[in-house]
């Protein structure tokens, strides 16, 4: 196979002939025109990987010619050949976009190093926009790390409904990556560069919802001393999530239900309407359709919010997973915690893929956050695993009351002796004990203060 083909534009025959015979000869394949309409011609029914350009053509100058061909085969490197003294036009030529120029007579050999170099450098380029490429493709799930079908699915499904505006709906358990999943839609759509709002709705009483949502206007209510936007007016132009929709009071979900029908809104104590172009993430671990049967959740709302669907599946169907889960949670966490912990012993991986994970990937990531913390070496062993695992191993899910008891008490230094990073006379006076008590207790559980010491 020919290491690569070249256009040489010349008007001189003579030395197209020489020109060409000599790169043939170099292994390189050589399509010849002595007119601009031929090197045209070529370019548009033809790939070439280099041109070799005369500046001195018959009818136009080689600059131009140039530039037609960029506009044909734009990443095509040019080199412009120039008689004896015509530098400057070299010169203009390179700035208009030729990789480099030669001046006639030419060395041979300075021919094909010049013609090696410049293919090298349009490999390099085209490789450095292939990655480029490739990270923003990737850029909205940098984070989200997936190897199962079901989850590459879910990303490749996330990548073609990102763009639209329509409302989203993604439900499963709880620590399946639902907050993720809404960020990454966020992060792929248009509005990435313009806010992402998003609002627990489980965690605020009905009250301060509405005004939270929709903003109030000065002395709507007791308290409210100037008036605020909402977040509905704060993620004007980009995206709000709504986070446990299911736990909306149907006050609420009455308003949200004009927003999305009209996108507009009453701010609290307002006459006027505000309007809003936002997107709609929701998010729920509750089943909806039950809520709605229950009378719980407006049946209206839920198919104005159920447009695309998006299920999480819990970590024990796609056990997969686990493992590239692992890699970037220990990766995350010793660079948090300055430490190297690479990789998991083969019994440990073995535990958590056994494991059944009712608490989805937050209880994975948790467990390996704990490792990390936990381990003075570079591999997680299994025993450390086992520490975080035990108490909820279900096949000895009830444990007699003094058993369940220690545990819990070992869990409990454990977590202080880690906020303090071993320090026990902060760690007893939170547990409100003395020092020489907690010394007890630690020694109990075979604990040493040291081993939480953060190392250097
Ligand atoms: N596929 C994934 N890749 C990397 N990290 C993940 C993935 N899925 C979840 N996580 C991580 O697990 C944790 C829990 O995820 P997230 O908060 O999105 O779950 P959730 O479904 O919203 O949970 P909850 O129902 O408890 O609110 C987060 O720290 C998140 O970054
Ligand atoms: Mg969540």
């Amino acid at each position: 196979m020919a290491l690569g083909k070249i256009l040489l534009v010349d008007d001189d025959r003579s030395l197209i002939e020489l020109v060409k015979m000599r790169l043939e000869a170099s292994d390189y394949e050589v399509v010849t025109a002595l007119r601009e309409e031929e090197a045209i011609q070529a370019a548009k029914s033809q790939l070439f990987d280099l041109s070799l350009v005369d500046l001195q053509l018959l009818y136009q100058d080689g600059i131009s010619l140039m530039e037609e061909l960029h506009l044909i085969i734009p990443e095509m490197p040019v080199i412009i050949l120039t008689a004896y003294g015509s530098i400057e036009s070299a010169v203009e030529a390179m700035k208009r976009g030729a990789y480099s120029y030669l001046t006639k007579p030419f060395d041979p050999e300075d021919l094909l190093l010049q013609i090696e170099r410049a293919m090298e450098n349009r490999r390099l380029t085209s490789e450095i926009q292939r990655l480029k490429g490739l990270l923003e493709e990737r850029y909205g799930f940098a984070n989200v790390v997936a190897r199962s079908e079901k989850m590459k699915k879910l990303l490749e499904m996330i990548s073609r409904i990102a763009k639209t505006d329509s409302t989203v709906y993604v439900h499963g358990e709880s620590g399946t990556g639902k907050e993720l999943i809404a960020k990454a839609i966020h992060l792929a759509s248009e509005r990435k560069d313009r806010p992402f709002v998003a609002i627990n709705c489980a965690a605020l009483p009905e009250t301060l919802m509405e005004s939270e949502l929709f903003g109030h206007e000065k002395g709507a209510f007791t308290g409210a001393l100037r008036s605020t936007k909402g977040l509905f007016m704060q993620a004007h132009q980009g995206s709000i999530f709504l986070d446990e929709i299911g736990d909306m009071p149907l006050s609420i979900q009455a308003k949200l239900l004009r927003v999305l029908q009209e996108r507009q809104f009453y701010p609290v104590g307002s006459d006027k309407p505000a309007e809003v172009d936002v997107r709609v993430i929701v998010a729920t671990r509750k089943n909806l359709e039950e809520q709605v049967k229950q009378g719980l959740f407006r049946e209206d709302l839920f198919y104005r919010i159920h447009v695309i669907p998006i299920f999480l599946p819990p970590l024990r169907e796609r056990k997969e997973d686990i493992p590239l889960l692992v890699e970037h949670f220990l990766k995350k966490f010793s660079q948090q915690m300055k430490k190297e912990v690479k990789d998991l012993t083969p019994g440990a991986m073995q535990r958590l893929m056994l494991y059944e994970w009712p608490g989805n990937v937050r209880e994975l990531e948790n467990t390996i956050e704990f490792g990390v913390a936990m381990t003075r070496q570079n591999v997680l062993s299994e025993d450390i695993i086992l520490q975080e695992k035990t108490m909820a191993e279900p096949q000895d899910s009830v444990k007699p009351l003094k058993e369940a008891k220690d545990d819990f008490e070992k869990r409990y230094l454990i977590h202080l002796l880690q906020i303090s990073e071993g320090n026990v006379s902060r760690a007893a006076k939170q547990a409100g004990r003395y020092r020489a008590d907690f010394y007890d207790l630690l020694r109990k559980h075979h604990l040493k203060a040291e081993d939480f010491k953060k190392s250097a």
